[in-house]
């Protein structure tokens, strides 16, 4: 079969465009030339020689698969279609599935022009028909290269673009995390009995969680949750919330409101986590349904808010309020477990006395 490379002398440049070694995998920017005859061959890698490319040359595509295998992927391939053994378009396909990336460029013939579509169907980037001058090879293996270098690009923009995205992430969290510790310390400063509390409750109700089999992002809710949960006292009178003797009704009602009002502060910024809302909402409703604010029974009330519900309980026996002095843990751990089924869950409790085994070394300083 005849075969001829008709070279065109000139305007040659050295390139090695945009694509690195870091970016490939491969071990230099070179060409490979994988074609039968061997004055086509020679011919061709003297053009892409000219161009700036180093070229490797194999007379089979069984030769360059194993060098492929051997050296890893080389950025540019140009393939005969009509070759003994295996044929250009099975070579494609085999080099293209061990590294999608390479360009591959195709030689045809004139009669081969649906081959030559069938190639492009397969993956190859461009075909040149033969007998071809030097200018159209080196403007289809500059643009087979552009193409490359884009996809490349594109790829690591891409992988770039997602962990900026997870990045992003963090930080949004972290300054919600920190919006809510400024939150929490405001409450604290107006309502000096509570300092610590808050946090306190955060780390009971984790270590209680845990023991009913909470893990990860289920944890991170509890502990935002405990962190939060009476963060609605912002709105509540200062009056009221330090007053030290018996609350009338209406103040009783006017305390009653800091739940579904921490519920509303926090919905804007925490609208994805409707377990958070839910601990900050029912803390404070009772498994007998005397609870507030919705009178909620049993399981009705979620899991995480009937864990915060007993530690807040056990906070607050153990520390001093302005209504009354602070109880004993052991005292507390007695009245939780006196109440639990009727006013906490008595699951909630139980795994509340595994978590804090010497309950006496509570309540922990934070
Ligand atoms: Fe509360």
């Amino acid at each position: 079969m005849a075969r001829a490379v008709r070279l065109k002398r000139g305007g040659g440049r050295g390139y090695l465009r945009g694509v690195s070694t870091a970016q490939t995998g491969a071990i230099a920017a070179r060409c490979l030339i994988v074609d039968d005859d061997t004055k086509v061959r020679q011919s061709l890698a003297r053009v892409i020689e000219v161009h700036g490319l180093g070229v490797i040359q194999v007379s089979s595509g069984v030769d360059a698969l194993a060098l492929l295998r051997e050296n890893g992927e080389i950025p540019l391939c140009i393939s005969d279609i009509h070759m003994p053994g295996i044929s250009g378009i099975e070579f494609l396909r085999e080099a293209l599935s061990l590294y999608p990336d390479m360009a591959v460029i195709m030689l045809t013939g004139v009669s081969d022009v649906s081959t030559a579509v069938e190639c492009l169907r397969i993956g190859a980037l461009d075909y040149l028909n033969k007998p071809v001058v030097a200018e159209e090879v080196w403007a289809r293996v500059d643009k087979a290269l552009e193409k490359r270098d884009l996809v490349l690009k594109n790829r690591f923009y891409q992988s770039n673009l997602e962990s900026r995205v997870r990045e992003l992430d963090r930080r949004n969290k972290q300054s919600l995390i920190n919006g809510v510790q400024t939150l929490v310390h405001a409450l604290e400063a107006k309502d000096a009995y509570t300092s610590g509390h808050s946090a306190r409750v955060a780390r009971y109700a984790v270590k209680t969680a845990v023991q009913l089999g909470f893990t990860g992002d289920r944890l991170e809710q509890i502990r935002l949750g405990g962190e939060l949960h009476d963060i609605g006292k912002i709105g509540t009178r200062e009056a009221v919330l330090n007053k030290p003797g018996p609350l009338s009704p209406e103040e009783f009602e006017h305390i009653k409101g800091h739940t579904a009002l921490g519920e509303r502060i926090l919905a804007p910024f925490l609208g994805e986590s409707p377990v958070v809302l839910g601990i900050v909402r029912s803390h404070h409703e009772r498994m007998d349904g005397h609870g507030f604010p919705d009178n909620l029974t049993g399981d009705a009330i979620p899991i995480e808010a009937r864990i915060v519900s007993v530690v807040d309980a056990f906070d607050a026996m153990t520390t001093n309020r302005a209504y009354r002095p602070s109880r004993t843990p052991h005292d507390a751990l007695e009245e939780l477990q006196r109440c639990a089924g009727s006013h906490f869950d008595a699951a909630a409790v139980g795994a509340f006395s595994r978590a804090f085994s010497d309950v006496s070394l509570l309540p922990l300083s934070i």
